[in-house]
């Protein structure tokens, strides 16, 4: 996964059991000010920033499919594992955060 601190340099938090977020589902968190969006998807779980790398827009309710996210808006698919837009659409990548799954609880990094 592509993230944008080194694992020295975030904080895990802990969000949520597992089970709770079957695949195809996302959940949105707020930590640290910041709004993070918790995907289960087909390679497991990610975690990236709530915001389009188009016009900023929430992705949050976007279609999730195999392990990508459509943005609601005007529909540009991102990676979830590497935050790279697909598609050819030239989109900056995606912010990511890196995630961990300990004692069957999903844990997301965050830096400071
Ligand atoms: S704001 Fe996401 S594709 Fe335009």
């Amino acid at each position: 996964m592509q993230v944008d601190a080194s694992p020295s340099d975030v904080t895990y938090h802990d969000l949520l059991p597992a089970d709770d977020l079957p695949p195809g589902q996302m959940r949105l968190f707020t930590i640290a000010g910041e709004e993070v969006l918790v995907c289960s998807a087909v390679g497991g779980f990610f975690a990236v920033r709530n915001r389009c790398s188009h016009a900023e827009s929430p992705l949050e309710g976007g279609r999730l499919r195999q392990n990508s996210i459509s943005c609601p808006l005007h529909g540009a698919r991102f990676d979830l594992p590497t935050g790279r837009a697909l598609g050819g659409t030239g989109y900056r990548p995606l912010t990511c955060f890196p995630v961990k799954v300990e004692g069957g609880r999903v844990l997301v990094g965050v830096k400071g």
